[in-house]
């Protein structure tokens, strides 16, 4: 088990080298991070790890090395998945509307199964299938209605969201996909949100799918796998998520008497905090009652504080000696007043100070984006030997490469 603490030295040298804002990972806690999920696991299923939370090819790799299989929700998602030397056999497909192309590509590639969320999709699914003269796996993405206690934006699970077959209709969706001759049915899957930090809403939502699985049996419609999504919350502040290995015990002691493979589909649990956000402070500022830091970081790097209100903790290396604390408002250069990453935090900084942003592995580049033309942060990973550039910084030109001037 590694030191969870980052090393201020190493990270001084990271922003010598490559400059900020750069993401840092570290390739012993994102191992770390994956082996509690493979290792509770077993050999009784396969941890597909939700490429969305963090999709840095060299990520990915590590995690595949480790024996990550990996939740895609996108064909891009699939290329990053091929590129990093993933096996497509342990690839799950969620999302809730998937294009043609990338069914098409999924196939070609023989992936494990796509989770499907409507009748519709298995049609979709299905004729793809036929014309292309293959049998699809499928498993169905079912709501369970069960409140994950989590921000309202990442929870999943509810009936009145978007996501999964409703509960009235999950026997009918079964039966109709085993009516598809281009559909092989294998599983059942859920997913009920993100950063949750309580044992219970995996159980309850458990229960409901052994209720399904039970009566579908009794259908004549036997399953081979159940998947229970992702959503494990972490640390950011002072939150005291399960650890996975609790969360396994407890499946796997419900699931005694049956045979069925399990898949979990963890993102945030395994990168979050293997990965920070490095930034310097640019200038400060004082507006009436309000102390500003304004850092070269901003919203486009890191969207959570904008989009969810989330806290990230946030270290000031090698602080000024002789400034008084404040309690600092954490923003970036973007013209937005929803430009924040963190406020009121009570901080000895100065012009110039490294910021360490910590817990930023999951959702952080994955999120960000090019907004008032900023270029995307590099992305480096520490192992014992080196510092790894895993993502160089965008260059102005590649702003702008796929942009063509008007000839008229
Ligand atoms: N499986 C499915 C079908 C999902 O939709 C998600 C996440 C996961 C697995 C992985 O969940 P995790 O283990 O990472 O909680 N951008 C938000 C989080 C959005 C999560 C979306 N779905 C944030 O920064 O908090």
């Amino acid at each position: 088990m590694s030191d969870l603490a980052w090393s201020d030295a190493q990270l001084k040298e990271v922003a010598a080298t490559y400059g900020t804002p750069c993401y840092v990972y570290r390739q012993d806690l994102l191992e770390q991070f994956a082996d509690a999920w493979i290792n509770a696991l077993g050999d009784r299923g396969t941890v597909c790890y939700a490429v969305k939370a963090n999709s840095n090819l060299a990520v990915l790799q590590i995690l595949a090395r480790r024996g990550c299989g990996f939740d895609i929700v996108s064909e891009g998602e699939l290329h990053r998945v091929i590129a990093a030397g993933g096996s497509p056999k342990k690839i799950v497909f969620s999302g809730v509307g998937k294009s043609f192309d990338a069914i098409r590509f999924a196939l070609e590639q023989q992936i494990k199964c796509f989770n499907v969320e409507s009748l519709r999709e298995l049609d979709h699914i299905n004729s793809i299938a036929e014309s292309m003269g293959v049998i699809a796996p499928v498993s169905l993405r079912v709501n369970p209605n069960v409140d994950a206690k989590t921000h309202p934006y990442i929870s999943t699970g509810l009936k009145e969201n978007k996501f999964g077959i409703a509960a009235d209709q999950v026997i009918d969706a079964y039966q109709h996909a085993s009516s598809l001759t281009s559909l092989s049915v294998i599983g059942i899957d859920c997913h009920i949100g993100s950063q949750i930090t309580e044992a219970e809403p995996f159980m309850d939502a458990l229960e409901k799918v052994l209720a399904w699985v039970e009566e579908l049996e009794s259908l004549g419609i036997t399953l081979q796998h159940i998947d229970l999504g992702g959503g494990l919350g972490v640390r950011y502040d002072n939150e005291t998520p399960p650890q996975p290995a609790e969360i396994i015990a407890r499946v796997l002691a419900r699931l005694a008497n049956r045979t069925e493979q399990l898949i979990f589909e963890p993102g945030r649990s395994i990168t979050a905090n293997a990965g920070v956000l490095l930034s310097q402070v640019l200038l400060t500022k004082h507006n009436g009652e309000h102390n500003f830091a304004i850092i070269d970081a901003a919203m486009n790097d890191l969207a959570r504080p904008s989009l969810y209100q989330s806290w990230q903790r946030i270290q000031v290396i090698d602080p000024p000696e002789d400034a008084t604390p404040l309690h600092w408002d954490i923003v970036g250069p973007i013209c937005e007043t929803g430009d924040f990453i963190a406020k009121q935090r009570p901080l000895c900084l100065a012009e110039q100070s490294l910021l360490v942003i910590h817990s930023a592995g999951a959702y952080g580049f994955s999120m960000a984006s090019n907004y008032n033309s900023r270029r995307r942060a590099a992305e480096i990973i520490l192992s014992d030997r080196c510092m790894h550039l895993a993502r160089a910084r965008e260059s102005y030109t590649s702003l702008y490469r796929d942009e063509y001037l008007f000839e008229g």
